[in-house]
């Protein structure tokens, strides 16, 4: 068996390079194989065997939810107006507590966005055009530093004056966003942002630009950065979209969580595995998960970890 291993260059997203690799690195799963065969492989092609499984199971195998299909079709919307709008255009707000799959909601809309794009212009790549860009704000970030990641990603060997002012900043990364034919600009860990002057920052770049931005971070709606003052101006221009826990006191909540659990117990790439016997503890699943999909996919990694760890001691 040839286990061809997945080589990542690229530490984080917010690089060109680094957004096109995270959003096409989507592995197949290993072939699979029974026990007596998984046990017979040589130390060295198991542990490549194993890093494919978790490969697959942290990069491939997700789950839809109501909330992908929502903001997905909110942003299609966005897409497709903002350009013809010369004010008011509308962005897109994801807001969750921490670990709820927002970045990941956030990944799978940028990845959207760029196979639309690519379907329409099989070129774009070698034209030079950046559907997607994709920043992530540090703590305590300003909106002059928000630019100066939007301006890096687009033009990575430019040097910026130290002295420039926010005004030169916005318009130059104005201008990359226009020449690029970007349409989804991404800041994910929004929450960073305080004060008024991101928010206005952001409200002049909705209004010069027609790339529809998606703010991403931990309770936007309701924080300092978004939440008053200055920032609801930025708030109201946004749909807002909320990750939650699934209730399963609810017809449609069991119905939602069952679904999850069936889709993992079907693919999960473990040798000989009989799909139904996580079905079967969906309830037991959703109480150690606390009803949260990010947590119901750390315990199935963790699950594959040990089952793969018990049957390399056996052998
Ligand atoms: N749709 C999904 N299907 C499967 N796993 C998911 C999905 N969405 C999120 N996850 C899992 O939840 C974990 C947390 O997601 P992440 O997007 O990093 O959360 P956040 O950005 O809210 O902190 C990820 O490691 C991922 O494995
Ligand atoms: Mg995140």
């Amino acid at each position: 068996m040839i286990v061809e291993p997945l080589i990542l260059h690229h530490d984080t997203k917010t690089t060109l390079p680094g957004l096109r690799e995270a959003l096409t690195a989507l592995p197949a799963a290993p072939p699979a194989i029974t026990f007596a065969e998984y046990t017979a492989l040589t130390a060295s092609v198991r542990s490549l065997y194993d890093e494919a499984r978790d490969d697959y199971l942290r990069l491939t195998l997700r789950v839809p939810t109501p909330e992908q299909e929502l903001s997905t079709r909110i942003l299609a919307k966005h897409i497709i107006s903002n350009p013809r709008r010369k004010n008011s255009r509308r962005g897109l707000m994801v807001s969750a507590p921490m670990f709820y799959g927002k970045t990941e909601l956030a990944l799978l809309l940028a990845r959207s966005v760029e196979q639309d794009h690519a379907k329409k212009f099989p070129d774009y790549a070698d034209n030079g055009e950046v559907p997607v860009v994709w920043v992530e704000v540090t703590d305590h970030a300003t909106g002059k530093a928000l630019l100066s990641q939007i301006i890096r990603f687009l033009a990575p060997t430019i040097t910026l004056p130290t002295q420039i002012t926010t005004d030169n900043l916005r318009r130059r990364a104005v201008e990359l966003l226009h020449v690029h034919h970007t349409k989804l600009l991404v800041i994910d860990e929004a929450h960073n942002l305080g004060g008024s002057e991101p928010s206005s920052v952001i409200k002049a770049l909705q209004n010069e630009s027609s790339a529809t931005v998606v703010l991403v971070g931990i309770n936007l709606a309701s924080g300092k950065a978004f939440g008053s003052g200055e920032g609801l101006q930025v708030t109201m221009r946004c749909d807002l979209v909320e990750l939650r826990r699934v209730d399963i006191r609810t017809e449609e909540g069991m119905a939602l969580w069952r679904r999850w659990v069936a889709i993992f117990d079907r693919n999960l790439p473990l040798c000989e595995h009989i799909p139904g016997t996580l079905t079967r503890n969906a309830p037991a699943l959703h109480a150690a998960a606390d009803g949260r999909l990010s947590v119901l996919a750390m315990i199935i990694e963790r699950l594959m970890g040990l089952f793969g760890l018990s049957v390399g001691v056996m052998g």
